[in-house]
């Protein structure tokens, strides 16, 4: 029996094609969409959603696909969770909007509250709410700037920070974030990551910091550096996760150096990584932390959090924006954070890497194309290269990708070479159903890239 998610409209969840892929209703859709909609802002499926639940997405033909993307790493508490639902109802028969910069509410101080009592450190925080990723990172470095006077960023390669100005600067794969968007804003200096797939063998985190550092101290010179900016593990760069020891060196580094360590959680936060924040698996205290994504259901919502001296060391008025903090984004951030408690999300993305990894590694055994298999908890991607080198091959990736669009199962890439596919499933997903989409990944390797 497939269970059946309340909602305004129940959705079976279970994966089932009653039309080609995409149907007449998508295609309509996508040529209304040609008629009106820029052609500058793409989209990853071919079909057009009518609703959705837990890790069920249904399309306007009725098709049923299982979501492994979660709307890029969102809706960890499932589709439309009957708590966010009900809470965002609730809220907005109440009231909509006020600014909180205006007249504030009680939600936004709530959520504040949950911030910084679950990002990691045990020391006085405060918190800011914005919309999105890209303000929250924006706000860090302007916090960041105030509070040390300095003006240095350092980021590093494959990462992603957003499509603002500042955030293009601070973000490193030109197409298609960045090709022809220029000038950008000045003071962000780019070093090495820590990436093992690609870095010399056997380099341990330590050394890719010191290969960094070294870089920092020679051309930005410590005592200008207000903030080392980055993702605990990368998202877009393609699920990078760093050698053990590189997070704890380069923090610290900022302690030593006067500068501000900043984890931008925006992707890897709120239980994704089998952890409230993936800062947390060496055990790293950043002094500012950047949040948005799976903070809210699917509402739009952001937050800076750190250290008290930093966040009240700008002027009262210095941060803000009309709808921060939205009040009918709290109360779904409310209801999230709730669910994600109450059900133990961070212990249910362990249990998705228990299941995920063993048939990512089969695969890279039989197929001869997976170069790398890693990630976190839920946060898990294979890259994807030519047999016997670590060429990037980004079409087999778009192939394999397309494939499993075409029989119901919502895939993602990623990487600064295309090549790598990333997981991120909603945290609630049923093991029948996990399990499903895993046969169906198997079967598009196997399509597109035989067993050796
Ligand atoms: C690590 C990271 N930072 C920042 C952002 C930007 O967030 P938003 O798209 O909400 O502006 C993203 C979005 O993918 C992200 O993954």
């Amino acid at each position: 029996m497939t269970d059946l998610l309340p909602g305004p409209v129940a959705v079976a969840q279970e994966r089932r094609l009653v039309t080609e892929v995409p149907g007449p209703r998508s295609r309509e859709l996508a040529a209304r969409r040609a008629a009106a909609v820029t052609s500058a802002v793409g989209s990853v499926l071919p079909v057009y959603v009518e609703r959705a639940a837990g890790s069920v997405v249904v399309d306007v033909d009725g098709n049923s696909f299982i979501d492994l993307g979660s709307g890029i790493a969102v809706t960890s508490v499932g589709h439309a969770a009957p708590e966010v639902v009900a809470a965002v109802s609730a809220q907005a028969a109440a009231f909509t909007h006020t600014c909180f910069m205006v007249g504030p509410y009680e939600g936004y101080v709530a959520v504040a509250e949950e911030l910084d009592r679950l990002t990691p450190g045990n020391h006085e925080k405060r918190s800011a709410l914005f919309t999105s990723g890209a303000e929250a990172v924006e706000n860090a470095v302007k916090v960041a700037r105030v509070a040390t006077g300095r003006s240095a960023v350092v980021v590093f390669d494959h990462a992603y920070h957003g499509r603002t100005n500042l955030t293009m600067a601070l973000t490193a794969k030109n197409m298609p974030y960045k090709n022809g968007f220029g000038p950008f804003a000045g003071e962000v200096y780019r070093v090495p990551m820590s990436y093992p797939f690609r870095d010399e063998p056997g380099m341990t985190g330590e050394q890719a910091a010191a290969r960094a550092l070294a870089l920092v101290e020679s051309q930005i010179g410590a005592d200008n550096v207000a903030a080392v900016l980055i993702e605990p593990i990368q998202g877009e760069g393609g699920f990078v996760v760093p050698a053990p020891g590189f997070l704890p060196a380069l923090a610290d580094w900022c302690r030593r150096s006067g500068a501000v360590f900043v984890a931008d959680e925006v992707q890897t936060g709120f239980c994704r990584t089998g952890a409230w924040f993936a800062s947390e698996h060496e055990g790293v205290v950043p002094d500012l932390v950047a949040t948005a994504k799976g903070i809210a259901g699917g509402m739009p919502l952001a937050g800076l959090t750190g250290r008290a001296e930093l966040m009240d060391a700008v002027h009262t008025g210095g941060l803000g924006g009309t709808y921060g903090g939205n009040p009918v984004a709290c109360a779904a951030a409310i209801a999230s954070i709730r669910t994600m408690r109450e059900m133990d999300l961070a212990g249910a993305a362990r249990g998705i890497e228990a299941t995920m990894l063993p048939r990512l590694r089969a695969l890279q055994e039989r197929s001869g194309v997976v170069g790398d298999v890693r990630g976190r908890g839920a946060m898990l991607a294979v890259e994807l290269v030519r047999p016997g080198t670590n060429e990037p091959d980004a079409a087999l990736t778009n192939a394999i990708s397309k494939a499993c669009h075409a029989e119901g199962v919502i895939t993602l890439t990623a990487g600064t070479f295309g090549n790598v596919l990333r997981f991120l499933p909603p945290l609630v997903i049923g093991q029948d159903l996990l399990t499903e989409a895993l046969d169906v990944l198997d079967a598009a390797f196997d399509a597109h890239a035989p067993a050796r």
